[in-house]
């Protein structure tokens, strides 16, 4: 089984074929995905909202990230493996550097991804001239919430939207491989994914993206978070869950398990 380069990703634009991504942290989860057959795994700083209890990504640190990250890898065989840059950590191209460089050596991660456009281009470039593949991230970007007031959708005026098409053109000439639009009107996001060349991955963003991308949790309706409009639930593994702990607790109170049978001579 081969594994997905950046390149291949790059090729599914070429060759018109749509990109499947998801958010995963954890080596059961990845491996569900990576079988299933997501051409990537992102390894997201929403781990801190989603499976650490944070009230945002912000408190996220490298440790966290480093520690689900290696545990991704030991699962993904076939799909990109990206882990996202924490919070704080990619503040200039030589933190960006080392950084990358542990997500790499230490969690076998196979790019990175980090936040903003323009105001991060010294980092991309110094990345990208080490050979590290980097995944862009434009519109919503989590890691800014207290500058830009809470989870909202970016690119509404034309100020903001001539902004991120900059940013986005910024970016593959920096040499990302691709880019993350996340919460962006669809009509910025289609004018956005047909002035690169380079794959965009939407996620609130439309259906005009080269690919699409979602939080595994979100999508097998786990409702660990408060699920935004546009996620679909394609499954409701919360209910089946509860119901499987009411049952088990239930059998235990009632003496019903275990049984003999599954128990050792
Ligand atoms: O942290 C994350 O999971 C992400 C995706 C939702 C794009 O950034």
């Amino acid at each position: 089984m081969k594994k997905n380069t950046a390149s291949d990703i790059l090729q599914k634009k070429k060759s018109n074929q749509k990109i499947t991504a998801l958010s995963t942290y954890d080596y059961a989860f990845a491996k569900l995905a990576d079988e299933s057959g997501a051409d990537i795994i992102l390894v997201g700083d929403s781990v801190g909202m989603v499976q650490l209890g944070y009230n945002s990504t912000l408190p996220v640190t490298m440790d966290e990230m480093l520690h689900h990250t290696k545990a991704v890898s030991r699962a993904v065989k076939q799909a990109l493996l990206v882990a996202d840059m924490p919070y704080k950590t990619y503040e200039t191209a030589v933190s960006s550097i080392k950084s990358a460089r542990r997500f790499i050596e230490e969690a076998k991660a196979n790019a990175v991804k980090l936040e903003g456009g323009e105001k991060v281009l010294k980092q991309v470039k110094a990345l990208t001239r080490l050979g590290i593949a980097v995944m862009g991230h434009l519109g919503m970007l989590p890691q800014s919430i207290e500058k830009t007031g809470g989870y909202k959708v970016q690119g509404k005026d034309k100020k903001d939207a001539d902004q991120m098409l900059k940013d986005a053109q910024a970016l593959e000439a920096a040499g990302a491989f691709s880019i993350v639009l996340e919460c962006v009107p669809y009509e910025l996001a289609k004018k956005i994914t047909q002035a690169v060349k380079i794959p965009t991955i939407g996620i609130g963003a439309g259906p005009h993206c080269d690919g699409q991308i979602l939080v595994l949790h979100d999508l097998l309706g786990f409702k660990s978070t408060v699920s935004p409009r546009f996620v679909r639930k394609y499954a409701d593994f919360d209910s089946l869950a509860r119901k499987a702990i009411r049952d088990f607790r239930s059998d235990v109170e009632a003496e019903k398990f275990p049984s003999l049978k599954e128990s050792f001579e």
